[in-house]
């Protein structure tokens, strides 16, 4: 499809929001741009776009199929999607499987190590600020989600968890930690943005080798071979 700049409601770092059809959608286009550290360390991997459209999609496929509402309505082409318009809630949701990351920077403990139960946090949307870390307290005295919002998205994100672990064990792929973001939209709370490598940690089941954004954060090299690597295992689930 093609759009004018004319159509762009805003401009992210890895994806672009345009006008939708009518005053309820939106359009969603997927950028080649690489980005970790907030922003810090950006590049343009050619054909990122394309892979976490795909990925996203056949994730959103799956979580509906299996209950979970989402933003999306429809595949427009390979690197743009119909969404519901949505007021995106500024706090973003993190879940745990395994520690690795900020979790095992901040507690000391190795990437790797199986935790007693699945860890989740919140962090407050805002790159500036490295994304912190905030308690459900300071969610409310900040106006950011109400207490019943906050129990709504916990709620969704662990039940994503069974999900998308599940579909990853099929693949052969440790579902490591993902990050999640919700928004308000006809009163319910809907789960918007993407799912794809450079929102999860997955690592092969049996070799832990890593297939996401890590490559890209650590250098590592061949970071959309990762990508394409995802893609391929989940159409064969
Ligand atoms: P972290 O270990 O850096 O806190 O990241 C946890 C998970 O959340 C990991 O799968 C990457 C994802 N994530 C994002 O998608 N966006 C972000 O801004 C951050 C900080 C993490
Ligand atoms: N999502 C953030 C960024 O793109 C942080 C990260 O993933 O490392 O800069």
């Amino acid at each position: 499809m093609s759009y004018t700049k004319d159509d762009i409601l805003r401009e992210g770092k890895t994806k672009i929001i345009r006008c939708g059809p009518d005053e309820e959608s939106l359009i969603m286009c997927y950028k080649d741009t690489a980005t970790a550290f907030d922003g810090a360390k950006k590049e343009d991997l050619a054909g990122k776009g394309k892979l976490n459209a795909a990925i996203s999609h056949k994730i959103y496929t799956y979580l509906a199929r299996h209950g979970i509402e989402t933003h999306l309505i429809g595949v427009i082409d390979d690197t743009s999607a119909l969404v519901k318009k949505a007021e995106i809630i500024m706090v973003e949701v993190i879940i745990r499987n395994v520690a690795a990351g900020s979790f095992s920077k901040r507690y000391g403990v190795a990437e790797g190590t199986a935790l007693n139960n699945t860890v989740i946090e919140f962090s407050l949307k805002n790159d500036d600020l490295g994304d912190p870390m905030i308690n459900e307290s300071q969610i409310t005295a900040l106006g950011l989600a109400t207490l019943e919002e906050l129990a709504e998205m916990a709620g969704q994100a662990l039940r994503i968890n069974e999900l998308l672990s599940r579909l990853f064990a099929q693949a052969g792929i440790k579902l490591v930690d993902f990050k999640l973001e919700f928004g308000r939209s006809s009163g319910k709370i809907l789960l918007c943005d993407e799912i794809s490598p450079d929102s999860c940690r997955l690592w092969d089941m049996k070799t832990h080798e890593k297939l996401d954004k890590d490559r890209f954060r650590g250098d590592s090299g061949n970071v959309l071979d990762g990508y394409q690597d995802v893609l391929g295992r989940l159409k064969n689930v």
